[in-house]
């Protein structure tokens, strides 16, 4: 017998995740230099991460003898005062993707069912067949945008999670404030909203999903140091929701698993106001230039607002791809989520996005300026 037939039978099918193609592996394969290389993939910050954050991982690797402080005291400390909420309201994590496995640990297994999107950020999917349970997808609607009275209409007595990004990845359309209030006011008391919102300080206008858990919604909003904080490769993020329900996640946390300097890197980046607000506005004005550069050139950019911009550029899209890695800059293709004809482009710097709307006008030409 081979080890595949020996493993629990929800992991055969389970799909992969994919990741953004490292810069050193583009390299390789295109025998350039790894400096001649953007990487425009992983919805990563292109400016970096918090110096704040940064000063405080590399003093604490001092510490990297030591287990970390396994309860996140004091950045749990700063997070509930910074919340309006206990520190018993929070879970820290080792990034915010690891919510998703532990709230599948907890809720998820054969006969239960998750109602999501379809498409929308895969470890939703990836998390709920790995535990035999049942996605329930809902297709998007016309413009992208989320369906959400088709979500709620997907729920039945199975359904324990739903799951929404907010932004969605990979198309980067929001919800609304108010709708979201419609749609959480909505939801049966047998249900969990998983709700993702790691691009969440992109945005203009920020739905307070604190406020559902102070009023004893059943949500758990997921948050993330790895996006606007700079914070990706330290993985720091972490759950709001209420206490009897961030004691079970803690339950299955396995101990340790955000490092001391993760840790001290997140409560110094807590504190990065000024990092936060210089980012928002480099990336408001790099997706605005984007849109605007790449409509231009007879592009369709689905509306949204995150780090990253959608965009559709028809058959020619995984070809197009292809000569842009060639050209130096490394994008998305969004096949394996079902979107072979749009590319996904995380905005870069004001450097990176301008050469990249050169290479792309250089490739479908400028016919329609
Ligand atoms: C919607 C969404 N949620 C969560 C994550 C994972 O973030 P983290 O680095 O916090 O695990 C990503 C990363 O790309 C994402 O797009």
């Amino acid at each position: 017998m081979n080890y595949s037939q020996l493993v629990k039978p929800s992991i055969a099918g389970v799909p992969v995740y994919i990741p953004g193609k490292p810069i050193e592996v583009v390299a390789r394969e295109l025998g350039m230099e790894p400096s001649s290389l953007a990487k425009m993939a992983s919805n990563e910050n292109p400016l970096g991460s918090s110096p704040k954050g940064l000063r405080a991982a590399k003093a604490a690797l001092a510490e990297a003898f030591m287990y970390p402080e396994n309860s996140a005291f004091f950045l749990k400390a700063k997070l509930a005062a910074k919340l309006g909420v206990t520190p018993e309201n929070l879970v820290v994590t080792a990034g915010s993707n690891e919510i998703i496995y532990l709230l599948g640990d907890l809720f998820l297994a054969p006969g239960v069912e998750v109602v999501m999107s379809k498409p929308c950020f895969i470890t939703g999917k990836i998390v709920t067949l790995l535990n035999g349970a049942k996605p329930v997808e809902v297709p998007l609607k016309e413009d992208l945008s989320q369906d959400l009275d088709g979500l709620l209409a997907a729920i039945t007595p199975a359904t324990r999670l739903v799951y929404l990004p907010d932004p969605n990845n990979p198309t980067g359309t929001v919800i609304s404030p108010e709708a979201l209030d419609k749609f959480v006011a909505s939801l049966p008391d047998h249900v969990v909203l998983v709700y993702d919102e790691a691009y969440r300080e992109y945005r203009s206008d920020i739905p307070d999903s604190v406020k559902y858990v102070k009023q004893g919604k059943k949500v758990v909003a997921m948050r993330t140091f790895s996006k606007i904080y700079g914070l990706a490769g330290l993985r720091v993020g972490y759950a709001v929701c209420e206490p009897e329900m961030a004691a079970l996640i803690d339950r299955v946390r396995p101990p340790f698993d955000v490092s001391v300097p993760a840790l001290a890197a997140a409560l110094a980046a807590a504190d990065d106001t000024a990092w936060v607000k210089k980012c928002h506005k480099a990336n408001a004005e790099g997706l605005a230039y984007l849109q605007k550069e790449l409509s231009a050139l007879g592009l369709k950019p689905v509306a949204g607002e995150a780090n990253f911009l959608l965009v559709h550029f028809g058959p020619r899209a995984k070809e197009i791809f292809v000569q842009l890695e060639k050209k130096g800059f490394i994008i998305r293709p969004v096949a394996n989520y079902g979107l072979p004809e749009h590319l996904r482009i995380s905005v870069g710097t004001s450097a990176q996005n301008a050469g990249l709307v050169a290479a792309i006008a250089g490739i479908v030409g400028t016919s329609s300026r």
